[in-house]
């Protein structure tokens, strides 16, 4: 026995292990164009027109967004009727970050680096992000088959040409240096005897250009950058969110108006230039999608902008990875890294058939995913709920034995804890709620068009269009934040501060109010709802 798998399951599997020569044999083809338009129009979540509302004041008034999260975008200030006194300074710095993940780490690195006075404010603990999450790898085009060229091809294709030409250039551009960055900070990436990195496919790569470490890509980079941020002693102010930025009159950014999560109170930063880095929304649960991001990933940083009067783009873009565990449901919604379809599993479906090529891009694949499970080609898991294998077993026969555990432990170690050996039998999965393919838009340098607010990782729109690539996202990260800590050390020298208020949030709540479109709840959301709030 190698799985707590019901009858229905281990019948399914007798189905897949009787096609499993033949499928390898022959590789599913690749869908042409018009058949992935199809496939997306009919199965993909963000073509639910009734799981988005109508954003009704702001800068995107008219376009749509998330149901979750244009109610957010629809609520009420957490600091409305609050005296907040603006003249009691508790933090002063040149440049404040907000969010310890990723991008809020190699940001404030860089502005530390450059010689400004940074501190970092985050609402959980540095580090927690979805960047500790990132299993597969980060891109970057540094081999000689390879080029940014070809990278960038992939990048903007793959978002279906809707991202802004200047951000994709710069991310694959700046790519091997950011590998370069971190291989020198530490980084334990995959390596083979010469010390030449290791690399990989992903969905709708050209070129094999995924670096990993293992598949806790993500895990390994957040601790080494951590690290660099601790080691350099830069103000970490944790378990503090921001609740609101604060203007000046001159209409620039001014700093934020802090809460402590612990205590309830309030605090007020200054600050010459702000970075938003707060990550991604996965705790919005949209259309009730289980995620596989990190608890504190409820779309703060895009509520605090476009209250400030910042615009947002592709806000209704959101990533489903296709690959979510699905059973057992204690890891609902774990991500199933797509490096396990890299490294040689087939999707297949309850009859035994693989009936996608693995290595579509993530829309695609999640759409088929739904298809088959909507036209009754699911793998019914205990509870009802459908999904489909990932044929895990292949990779030990492609790759050898022992692939599984040198190239993919955490997975393989994740399903072992639940007696799932996936080098035996197929694991099963279903789309998992990932990635905010959109954001707050900004220009090639990070800049938002509130003058001296910038947004790295995550919460900036316009990197990766309508559907990011595998290993994008870790590589934004760093890029976009990286330089967003070195243009924020530049910009704050030329900044003078006028006198800073709060006159946006009201000016905001009153035309909400216009609008009769305000709701009763407040925002930014900052823990998921089934949080519990205890003091
Ligand atoms: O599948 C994964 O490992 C996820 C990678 C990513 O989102 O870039």
């Amino acid at each position: 026995m190698y799985a707590p798998y019901p009858e229905n399951m281990m019948e399914s599997i007798k189905k897949v292990e009787a096609t499993r020569a033949e499928r390898m044999a022959t590789e599913p083809r690749r869908l042409t164009a018009d058949e992935k338009d199809a496939l997306l129009n009919e199965f993909h979540p963000d073509r639910k027109p009734d799981a988005f509302a109508e954003i009704k004041i702001g800068p995107n008034k008219g376009q749509k967004a998330p149901l979750e999260l244009a109610k957010m975008l629809h609520s009420t200030s957490r600091i409305l009727n609050e005296k907040i006194d603006l003249s009691k300074i508790d933090y002063d710095v040149d440049v404040l970050v907000i969010g310890g993940g990723g991008a809020g780490s190699s940001c404030a690195i860089e502005a530390h680096n450059a010689g400004a006075n940074v501190m970092i404010v985050t609402k959980l603990r540095i580090g927690d992000a979805n960047t500790m999450m990132a299993e597969g790898g980060i891109q970057a085009a540094d081999k000689e088959n390879d080029s940014p060229v070809q990278h960038y091809l992939d990048c903007f294709g793959g978002g279906h040409f809707d991202a802004k030409p200047e951000l994709v250039k710069r991310l694959v551009m700046e790519a091997p240096d950011a590998i370069k960055w971190l291989n020198e900070l530490g980084v334990e990436f995959d390596k083979s005897e010469d010390g030449r990195m290791v690399t990989t496919h992903g969905g709708g790569t050209s070129r094999k250009r995924m670096h990993a470490a293992k598949d806790y890509s993500g895990a390994e980079i957040m601790r080494t950058i951590r690290d660099e941020v601790l080691n350099l002693g830069i103000p970490v102010v944790e378990f503090t969110s921001v609740v609101e930025l604060i203007k000046d009159d001159k209409g620039q950014v001014a700093g934020a108006v802090l809460l402590n999560m612990e205590t309830g109170d309030f605090a007020v930063a200054r600050a010459k230039t702000v970075v938003i880095a707060t990550g991604g929304a996965g705790r919005m649960h949209y259309q009730g999608f289980p995620t596989s991001n990190h608890y504190g990933a409820t779309a703060d940083g895009l509520v605090l902008g476009y209250r400030a009067g910042a615009s947002l783009r592709n806000q209704d873009s959101i990533q489903y990875h296709p690959t979510g565990a699905i059973y057992p449901s204690q890891i609902l919604g774990a991500l199933v890294t797509e490096k396990v379809r890299s490294v040689g599993a087939q999707l297949v479906n309850v009859n035994g058939e693989a009936y996608i090529h693995p290595l579509e891009t993530r829309d695609v694949n999640a759409s088929g995913v739904i298809r088959e499970c909507k036209e009754g080609r699911g793998v019914e898991v205990p509870g009802g709920a459908q999904g489909v294998w990932l044929d895990t077993p292949m990779i030990e026969i492609l790759g050898g034995e022992g692939t599984i555990e040198k190239r993919i432990p955490a997975m393989f170690r994740m399903y072992m804890n639940y007696g799932i050996d996936m080098r035996k039998v197929p694991i099963v999965i279903y789309p998992t709620l990932h990635y905010q393919n959109g954001g707050l838009e900004i220009d090639g340098d990070g800049f938002t068009s509130i003058p001296n607010l910038l947004v790295a990782g995550e919460a900036a729109g316009g990197i990766h269009g309508t559907n990011r690539l595998m290993g994008n996202s870790l590589l934004d990260v760093i890029v976009f934040g990286r330089n967003a800590g070195k243009q924020a050390a530049k910009k704050y020298k030329s900044v003078t501060l006028g006198n800073m208020n709060l006159d946006h949030v009201q000016s905001y709540d009153a035309e909400l109010v216009k609008a009769g479109c305000k709701t009763d709840e407040v925002s930014p959301l900052l823990l998921p709802k089934y949080a519990r709030h205890e003091r």
